[in-house]
């Protein structure tokens, strides 16, 4: 299908806020809360910002070399970079892609419910009966169809008339309403506890579960940057002129820890505020946690609809990112269209998502299995390709974009990876090999 021009972003910002849009979504808001309360509060958060500096940056500086350098999907990119043999790093991220989205849409229909739930007032009665009853069944399955027929529309109008138009209406929103949330949220009575919770690290807590903490902050930090699947390869492989990769990917990475960082802003006082434990695990945490808030507080039934409407708008945006990956593939290797072919994908992952949507237990080990397993696997398998294999080449496509020749930051990029990035993703892999085992 080389006679077909490749699609492309119209501009470099639309790129930047295309990747930005993939990497906030429930990660920031569903997950991060709940893996910080989970794991001591702010000590957690301390690591978690390391990991993101350490880990993050040169983990997408990774993708971007693959994607911008070979200019192909996840799978084929490998052949038209000249190391064919590592193509079933690629299929590994198709694999994921169904698997995550799959599941990712459950939770993605269940805010879209909240947001009806909070207009309608129907969780404020009692909001944990409320998540019992909307989180399975045929409502749950209902709103997951919903939330993905959007994803695959969104996906099926294309690069630039879909994704990066969508997203750039999309994350300055989220930038914006997040804000006036975490200003609105410091004003309530009885958060001071929440700061104190999120910002003030216990040394304890930190030497005693470090090793705990450590593969956990990892984890999340590769869940919420998107990375580990190949949707920063798709995503670059349609940048059309050589900028400065570095750039690219310290803006992304900023945006992104910002509103995860905000998200805590938010979460944590207001639920300081209700007197509700952070620590209540369990994917309904938060979806009921917040709901309890917003069901005290006044005008709750706004801002109930205002903040579900933030995460549903930011699910979205990743949504697409994961769906895309897949459709890249298809659409390169097949003569169907674009939006058949996101239809068709689409379609396979509702219906695997069945499962998730019927029982939550399910949609629980598939979020496991997807984030300590498949995630720092393929971000393992991408990293010792690009460190040892494609380690020159990847160096030199850094390179480009970045003034004249050589940088030495590109060297140490290299040396980095090869080691520190390296035996950072495969530790995480190994200890949650272990936890899974049992
Ligand atoms: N980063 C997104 C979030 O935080 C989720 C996501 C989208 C993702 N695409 C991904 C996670 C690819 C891992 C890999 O919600």
């Amino acid at each position: 299908m080389d006679m077909v021009e490749r699609e492309s972003w119209a501009s470099r910002a639309g790129f930047i806020l295309a990747a930005t849009g993939s990497a906030i979504g429930l990660g920031n808001i569903w997950r991060f809360p709940y893996i910080t309360a989970e794991s001591g509060g702010a000590a957690f958060l301390a690591v978690y910002l390391l990991a993101v500096i350490v880990i993050g940056i040169p983990a997408m500086l990774v993708e971007f070399t693959v994607g911008r350098g070979g200019k192909r999907n996840v799978v084929d990119v490998y052949e038209r970079i000249g190391h064919g043999k590592w193509k079933f790093v690629g299929f590994l991220g198709l694999f994921t892609g169904f698997w995550l989205l799959s599941y990712y849409s459950v939770v993605g229909g269940w805010v879209f419910r909240y947001i009806v739930g909070s207009v309608t007032g129907a969780y404020f009665g009692d909001p944990s009966a409320y998540f019992g009853a909307i989180s399975t069944g045929v409502d749950a399955i209902a709103f997951h169809l919903l939330f993905m027929a959007l994803t695959v529309v969104i996906v099926a109008y294309g690069i630039e008339r879909g994704i990066e138009l969508a997203t750039k209406v999309m994350v300055p929103a989220i930038v914006l309403l997040m804000i006036v949330l975490a200003i609105w949220a410091s004003t309530l009575p009885g958060s001071a506890g929440g700061y104190q919770f999120y910002l003030t690290p216990d040394l304890n807590t930190l030497t005693t579960n470090f090793w705990s903490i450590l593969p956990d902050a990892v984890g999340q930090a590769l869940f919420s940057l998107s990375l580990g699947m190949g949707v920063m390869i798709t995503y670059s492989s349609y940048v059309a002129r050589d900028e400065s990769l570095w750039g690219d990917s310290v803006s992304i990475v900023f945006l992104n820890t910002f509103i995860g960082v905000l998200a805590g802003f938010v979460v944590f006082p207001l639920l300081f505020a209700q007197n509700v434990d952070p620590g209540s695990p369990g994917p309904g945490a938060i979806f009921v946690s917040m709901a309890n808030a917003f069901a005290e507080l006044p005008a709750g039934q706004l801002l109930g609809a205002i903040f579900f409407g933030v995460v549903g708008i930011a699910a979205l945006s990743s949504a697409i990112s994961l769906l895309e990956v897949v459709v890249a593939y298809f659409v390169d290797n097949t003569g169907y269209s674009r939006p058949v072919i996101a239809a068709g994908a689409g379609t396979a992952m509702f219906l695997i998502g069945v499962p998730s949507a019927i029982d939550t237990a399910i949609l629980g080990q598939f979020d496991a299995i997807a984030a300590n397993l498949l995630l720092p696997l393929g971000a393992f398998l991408i990293t010792l390709f690009v460190g040892w294999v494609y380690a020159e080449s990847a160096v030199a496509e850094l390179s480009k974009g970045t003034g004249e020749g050589y940088n030495p930051l590109d060297l140490g990029w290299l040396w980095h990876i090869r080691t520190l990035l390296l035996v950072a993703v495969a530790g995480t892999l190994l200890v949650s090999l272990l936890n899974l085992l049992g």
